[in-house]
């Protein structure tokens, strides 16, 4: 436990928890003090990071981001389990190949990480927003990357993915605001997570 404990009290869902910086996140969270909901695809690491956290203060939920009824029902879990919910961390993000030309790319693989990126980042919004409004406080967080600012950091679908976030995060804030409720991103740059380490990037 740190000496400020700066998220004493609070619960926080976090997507994408059971690896990558989903799972540093969890577990910094907790080490402040905060309640974690692990919800992810991957449920044998998510019981790990749970167990590695302790079960008095986390819990795993599958959760495809993709799919509505598993965000409502990683919400409604997380608010029947510890009451509330404080913070939505919606930090899952897929990459797929980067091709040498546009001409090689696949709607399929193009519609695959928007419904992820995108969509999973609206689903997380609209089902934390539902809960947190009458409230009338909560932190929404996610994570657009730095390939919402730069050109020809990733391929096109993992490019537009990341502004997408941008936009959804400016347009929910105006919204929001009124209600004591903060959305916020994040554009990170490198790091060597498995995300990284799957997609051939050299270190
Ligand atoms: N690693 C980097 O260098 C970097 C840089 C900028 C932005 N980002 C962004 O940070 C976020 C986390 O990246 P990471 O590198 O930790 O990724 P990662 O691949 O290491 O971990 C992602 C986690 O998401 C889970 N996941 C994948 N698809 C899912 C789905 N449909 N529903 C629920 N869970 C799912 C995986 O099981 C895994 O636990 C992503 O949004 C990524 O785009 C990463």
């Amino acid at each position: 436990m740190y000496r400020w404990c700066r998220l004493a009290g609070r619960v926080a869902l976090i997507t994408g928890a059971a690896g990558g910086l989903g799972e540093c996140t969890a577990k910094l969270f907790a080490a402040h003090g905060a309640k974690v909901v692990i919800a992810d695809i991957n449920g044998e690491l998510g019981q790990v990071v749970s167990k590695v956290i302790g079960s008095a203060n986390s819990r795993y939920v599958h959760c495809d981001v993709s799919k509505e009824e598993d965000v409502k029902n990683a919400i409604d879990t997380t608010v029947a389990t510890y009451g509330k919910l404080d913070i939505i961390f919606n930090n899952v993000g897929i990459v797929d190949t980067i091709k040498a030309s546009i001409t090689d790319n696949n709607k399929s693989d193009f519609d695959r990480v928007l419904s992820v990126n995108v969509t999973g980042v609206f689903l997380g919004m609209k089902h934390a927003a539902r809960v947190m409004v009458p409230r009338r406080s909560g932190s929404i967080i996610s994570t657009s990357s730095i390939a919402s600012e730069v050109g020809g950091a990733a391929s096109h679908a993992y490019t537009c993915s990341k502004h997408a976030i941008v936009g959804l995060t400016k347009n929910l804030a105006v919204e929001l605001g009124q209600f004591g409720i903060r959305v916020n991103c994040l554009s990170p740059y490198g790091m060597f997570t498995p995300m990284v380490a799957s997609s051939g990037i050299d270190r």
